[in-house]
């Protein structure tokens, strides 16, 4: 390890981020009832330009009266290069009680996008006298963004997670695709007559995790879009796992399910894991600091690597 220590990112399980339209006010109470441990309440691209007001007030209107529970609760503003985004952020702040404990800033590009939303957060939970410090999540979804993904992760203190944004994050990469997320047709090595998929996410997905793991950022993978694709949902949910992000969007209810099970470390892979540190733990008495555990070799990094299940593990049943 470094002298600079890594930060933890925040302790809660931030699986499921599920989300819907501001527009769509019979969804707010379903939306609270679901197995999501985050809402996203959008009014960003979800929402068209005519509905943009009577959306942000719906969305003030579910924050101080449903109720949400345990629920994580967050509101996608609207992009700063668009006339909204201000009074998003404004009303929020002075209308939406308590209750709201994140906001979520789309198309983020460099480290000044959320300086400047941070200023006027701030601004008003001084003058309004706010308890609750609100926390900003960013969605990566651009060229921009990928490439100053570390400045942003490191822009706030306010920062809380970061997700990758598929859908725009190919139309500015000038992705042939339309695709959100998930395998894409073209994107393949031959062997033979035989194609190998790859994953033409991973390298957004890595730098994501990378930039987040350094400044304690939660990472999350964004949308799939065709969320009658169980198994592709599945597959995608489990590379971002793999890779070291904590959770994914659900766009549809049904999606909700599918990342709570991938994002929950299996009891095989709990119980393994403890298996591991106990290995460990016997290797030390011997005075050991490497040691055979089925057929494999496990060492100090080991423990970290087992720490990361059982911590998640944990935190997920607290
Ligand atoms: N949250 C909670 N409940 C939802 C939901 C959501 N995001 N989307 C759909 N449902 C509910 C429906 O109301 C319906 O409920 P019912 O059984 O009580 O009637 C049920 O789930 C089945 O819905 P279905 O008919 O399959 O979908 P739909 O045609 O009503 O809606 C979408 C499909 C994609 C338009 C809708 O899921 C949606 O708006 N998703 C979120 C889009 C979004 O927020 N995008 C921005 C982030 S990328
Ligand atoms: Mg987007």
């Amino acid at each position: 390890m470094s002298f600079r220590l890594q930060p933890t990112p925040p302790a809660r399980p931030n699986r499921c981020q599920l989300f819907g339209p501001g527009s769509n006010t019979k969804l707010f109470a379903k939306m609270a009832a679901s197995a999501a441990d985050v809402i996203n309440l959008d009014l960003e691209d979800s929402v068209s330009p005519s509905d943009k007001d009577s959306a942000r007030a719906n969305v003030i209107k579910a924050i101080n009266e449903v109720d949400w529970n345990t629920k994580y609760l967050s509101v996608r503003i609207n992009g700063l290069d668009t006339p909204y985004w201000y009074k998003d952020v404004v009303d929020l702040m002075e209308q939406a009680g308590d209750r709201i404990d994140q906001i979520m800033i789309p198309k983020v590009g460099c480290a000044a996008d959320v300086y400047a939303v941070d200023a006027l957060v701030t601004a008003i939970e001084t003058a309004k006298g706010r308890k609750k410090r609100i926390s900003f999540e960013v969605i990566i979804e651009s060229a921009a963004g990928i490439a100053h993904v570390e400045e942003i992760a490191a822009s706030s203190p306010r920062m809380a997670a970061m997700s990758l944004g598929a859908a725009d994050f190919a139309a500015s990469m000038g992705m042939q695709t339309t695709g959100i997320g998930g395998t894409q047709e073209n994107y393949y090595m031959l062997h033979g007559d035989t194609r190998h998929y790859s994953d033409p996410w991973h390298w957004a997905q890595t730098a994501i995790v990378a930039a987040c793991r350094t400044h304690g950022v939660l990472p999350v993978d964004g949308p799939f879009g065709d969320f009658s694709d169980d198994e592709g949902y599945r597959a995608q949910a489990k590379r971002s796992a793999a890779l070291g992000m904590v959770g994914k969007w659900a766009i549809h209810p049904k999606q909700i399910a599918l990342a709570n099970e991938v994002f929950t470390p299996s009891e095989e892979a709990v119980a393994e894991a403890r298996e591991i540190l106990a290995a460990m733990e016997a290797a030390k008495a011997r005075g050991e600091g490497a040691t055979v555990f089925k057929g494999r070799l496990v060492d100090i990094a080991s423990i970290k690597q087992a720490e990361v299940i059982v911590r998640q593990s944990e935190m997920i049943a607290s």
